[in-house]
């Protein structure tokens, strides 16, 4: 049901089309970011809005898996620094937490920037509070939780993040059903 309340307030703000699922444990959340990580593209950026615990920085933590994030590394929500560097096999995935933003020259200091290269991938949690840090192609993801089971809505902004979204939540279809109804 929050899954149909996010995808509604989606639509009132203009959103169109977005695909919406529902997560009902951390660990579906960690498999959902894999499948997001394993299909990412190299200068793709990801903007992650919804409250408090709805699961933001476990998607996160998801999607750093699915890029094979280095031993010795792990995603966390940090005081004081806002850009975090996971270095992967193929690519470094930055992570930009804005819950602690205080303006935009807070933001440009980050050197997030520098970032949006084609070798990296940048995720920005708390994008709702500096939405102009998004560049025109990116994918945004919003969640939003009653309960346990946590609604989460894709909006895909440029071609190559459509896929992406159809790509991944076919692969975490897939993986659902088979740890289901798998192997006995
Ligand atoms: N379905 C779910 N998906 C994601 N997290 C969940 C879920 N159910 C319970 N949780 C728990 O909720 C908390 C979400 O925390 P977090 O990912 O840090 O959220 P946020 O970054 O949005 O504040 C974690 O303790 C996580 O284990
Ligand atoms: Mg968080």
């Amino acid at each position: 049901m929050e899954e149909e309340r996010l995808s509604r307030l989606w639509l009132v703000r203009g959103m169109a089309d977005p695909e919406s699922i529902t997560v009902s444990t951390p660990e579906e959340m960690l498999s959902l970011g894999g499948m997001f990580g394993r299909n990412l593209f190299g200068g793709a950026v990801i903007g992650l809005e919804g409250p408090m615990g709805a699961g933001k920085t476990t998607l996160v933590r998801g999607i750093a898996n699915g890029m094979s994030i280095q031993d010795g590394y792990a995603v966390t929500s940090p005081t004081f620094t806002l850009l975090q560097k996971y270095p992967c096999l193929y690519r470094d995935l930055y992570h930009l937490d804005l819950y602690r933003i205080s303006g935009t020259g807070d933001l440009e200091s980050t050197g997030y920037r520098e970032t949006m290269d084609p070798d990296s991938v940048l995720v920005i949690e708390w994008v709702d509070r500096e939405p102009a840090a998004l560049p025109a192609r990116h994918l945004l993801v919003g969640m939003d939780y009653d309960n346990e089971s946590r609604g989460v809505v894709f909006q895909a902004r440029g071609g190559k993040y459509t896929e992406l979204v159809s790509r991944s939540l076919a692969a975490y279809d897939k993986l659902k059903n088979t740890s289901t109804h798998g192997n006995p």
